[in-house]
């Protein structure tokens, strides 16, 4: 459609089927680009892939690639994420930032094939989605421009529309969602509209992946989820592939109103917004998976991975998934996962999925050690060697400073 001979090259186009993105395909071949465009299916609901290529070449694209990326997403970003029980100010389970740098080393890899001079995304310039994919596009190949077409058009709304009649793209005539939504296998996310004002309550229409939790069964269900290596590997026994496995649990914690977010975020460029996800699988998976690190991980190991897991999300978060320091935290990461190996048994109930229990071939609980009852194997006339050594310093030092508590002795009854 847009015919022009192309003086600028190729690039290579994040499309999405939506408005903003066809209106790209128009305006980049009209600055002289021949548009490749790239969908990639991360597991989001809505898309239907066929329908975005053809509309894709309708819009005048030269070719338009179809990726489905779910089994990778899974694979090189959830899982990595998973094991370092990654959620962005201890709330946020990375659903949108994980997804960028897979569609950015896609754009990357078919800009290679193709010869492109840039890839380009729909973002637009507020949001870290854009920092996301131009930062870690940058570090798998430095050569490439990258372009941000809806960043850079200045378009009303309205005169968005009109350029999109014009050239024939078929505008939707129902009413636009009052959200900004994104979504993949990991949770969905929901921002803009009313959920602007941190007061309101989230409206139920804001959500599609839960039940309300006031309203969702009001008998629970009970899940076993197996891990090898950190990883999930079953369902109540019942071996599965990492796709299959969260769209299981995805729909039963989310019949359950599990996963609901509510947060007040920091954004990267520097600004606080208010957020909504629904995550069912990935609080539920996270959960399960942090209580089972408590029964085979070494205490100091839980320690020092619990704070490198907050720089991991931060990391992942501002788009430097492939960066140096990631790469050495998933390192380390990984050498702890080799023990993580066993089953847990969460409850899904209300909103909540509890962990009710749990069990490991190569536990470090110990049974005989723990116990009060037969069959105790604890020291217990060590004990008192024990206590003189670990008190010396607190003794010795109110020996010199003797201790003051002015706490009160109560009044007797
Ligand atoms: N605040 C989230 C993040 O940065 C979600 C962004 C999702 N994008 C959207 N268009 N709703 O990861």
């Amino acid at each position: 459609m847009a015919g022009n001979a192309s003086k600028k090259g190729k690039v290579v186009l994040a499309y999405s089927g939506g408005l903003d993105t066809s209106v790209a395909v128009v305006w980049l071949s009209e600055q002289g680009y021949d548009v490749v465009t790239m969908t990639a299916d991360v597991g989001q609901e809505v898309i239907d892939l066929e329908a975005a290529k053809s509309k894709s070449l309708h819009s005048g694209s030269v070719k338009a690639y179809i990726f489905d990326l779910k089994k990778t997403f899974v694979e090189n970003f959830v899982w990595p994420s998973l094991k370092a029980n990654g959620m962005y100010q201890g709330t946020y389970p990375l659903t949108s930032a994980l997804s960028r740098p897979l569609i950015a080393k896609t754009l990357v890899d078919i800009a290679n094939k193709e010869g492109a001079a840039a890839v380009a995304h729909g973002c637009t310039g507020k949001g870290q989605d854009q920092v996301r994919i131009e930062v870690c596009a940058n570090a798998l190949n430095p050569k490439l421009d990258v372009l941000a077409p809806v960043r850079d058009w200045h378009f009303s709304r309205e005169a968005e529309m009109q350029y999109a009649i014009d050239h024939g793209i078929p505008v939707k005539a129902t009413a636009a969602s009052p959200y900004s939504i994104d979504e993949n296998l990991w949770g969905r996310s929901i921002e803009c509209g009313l959920l602007e004002d941190p007061w309101n309550e989230p409206p139920e229409d804001a959500y599609e992946l839960t039940a309300n939790p006031l309203t969702a069964p009001d008998a629970p269900d009970y899940v076993e989820v197996s891990f090898e290596k950190g990883i999930p590997v079953a369902l109540d026994g019942e071996k599965m592939d990492g796709v299959k496995l969260i769209l299981a649990l995805n729909k039963l914690a989310g019949k359950h109103g599990v996963g609901r977010v509510d947060m007040v975020e920091d954004r990267l460029v520097g600004f606080k917004s208010r957020e909504v996800y629904e995550c069912p699988a990935p609080i539920a998976l996270i959960n399960a998976h942090r209580a089972l690190e408590t029964m085979t991980l070494d205490k100091r190991v839980l320690a020092a991975k619990k704070e490198l897991e907050v720089k991991f999300a931060e990391l992942a978060y501002e788009g430097y998934w492939y960066s140096p320091l990631k790469n050495c935290i998933e390192a380390f990461v990984n050498e702890t996962q080799q023990y993580v190996n066993g089953t847990v048994k969460l409850r899904l109930f209300k909103g909540q999925a509890v962990v009710r229990g749990m069990k490991a071939s190569k536990s470090i609980y110990k049974h005989d050690l723990a116990t009060y009852s037969e069959g105790d194997a604890f020291d217990h006339s060590a004990a008192v060697g024990f206590i003189k050594i670990w008190g010396l310093p607190i003794k010795t030092w109110t020996s010199t400073f003797p201790t003051q508590d002015k706490t009160e002795l109560p009044i007797e009854v």
